[in-house]
């Protein structure tokens, strides 16, 4: 066992629209974890430092997704999880928004156990495991190998494929100072839909994939216009369609929900980020809802320890 390692993991938007479930990009915001044998945390499980604080875990310690991520890791490789122990976690990106952050810390978790007591566990296990765990892999992918991934499930596991994006393409995000639980934005989905919108949301998937590797207007425009999930989490976000519109007309080639909301991603080209997040958050501001937006000019990197 190492004394102490550093984990870093990213954020991610997942969907962009018609890649409903299965694509999602790693953005530039990070979840920093330190995992640290602590004489001081013996007696307890383990525990986690927020700001400063260490906070027992010993009550609830299967609610924390870095615990259970540190655990699943624990578990998979046959070891026990170390008493005397403490996680640090620092983060920004942003909880409940759409930005991947439940994703990111199984991961970092995981990841933190992998290298804390050097387990056999490579990107792929990681993946899997993260996923097992956390129910997401648009949001896993990227958080484990970083990029823009398309994920699915195959008959012998976890697909993950890197996607290009092309080099002028950034992505503008408006995030508001309200939160949507994806479970909520989960339960406003119908269980069935027409056939005739299972052939729009093929076409739609394919046209945002080519979309997204040639920088194309219209295939991005029809691909970042989704059938499957937006239409009917819409109404959890107030002002979604005065937000997307705003962005399309300060010149983005279109704009939806970041994973399950409320979040809102458009894609631009890389010299339109300042106008249309601009643009974003003014008209959030005319409703009376505050928001702040930041870009990812390129997707970020996959997890990384020290
Ligand atoms: N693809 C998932 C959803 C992501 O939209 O529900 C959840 O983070």
């Amino acid at each position: 066992m190492r004394a102490s390692v550093t984990v870093r993991v990213a954020g991610s938007t997942s969907n962009l629209g018609a890649g409903f479930d299965c694509i999602g990009v790693a953005v530039g915001r990070w979840l920093r974890v330190t995992a640290r044998a602590a004489p001081d945390a013996a007696g307890r499980t383990i525990a986690i430092e927020r700001g400063g604080t260490l906070r027992s875990l010993d009550t609830a310690p299967e609610a924390d997704l870095l615990y259970r991520g540190f655990v699943a890791a624990c578990r998979r490789a046959g070891q026990e999880v170390p008493a005397g122990l403490a996680l640090a976690a620092d983060s920004d990106i942003p909880v409940a928004r759409g930005l991947g952050s439940s994703a990111a810390a199984t991961v970092a978790g995981a990841a933190a156990a992998a290298a804390l007591l050097e387990l056999k566990l490579d990107r792929a296990g990681l993946a899997e495991l993260g996923s097992d765990l956390e129910g997401h892999p648009d949001n896993v992918a990227p958080a484990v190998f970083g990029g823009a991934n398309l994920v699915l499930r195959g008959p012998d596991g976890l697909v993950v494929t890197p996607l290009p994006m092309h080099p002028s393409l950034a992505l503008v995000f408006a995030v508001p100072d309200f939160t949507v639980e994806t479970k909520r934005a989960r339960a406003a989905l119908p269980a069935t839909l027409p056939h005739a919108d299972a052939v729009r949301a093929a076409a739609k998937s394919a046209a945002l994939v080519h979309g997204l590797a040639h920088a194309d207007a219209r295939l991005l425009a029809a691909g970042l216009d989704d059938v499957l999930h937006v239409p009917f989490r819409r109404s959890l976000v107030p002002g979604y369609d005065e937000v997307t519109r705003a962005a399309r007309q300060a010149g983005a080639y279109g704009a939806t929900l970041s994973g399950s909301g409320p979040t809102i991603v458009a894609v631009v080209v890389a010299d339109g980020v300042g106008a249309v997040g601009d643009a974003m958050v003014r008209t959030w501001g005319a409703r009376d809802i505050a928001a702040r937006t930041f870009h990812a000019a390129r997707p970020a990197g996959g997890y990384e320890t020290d």
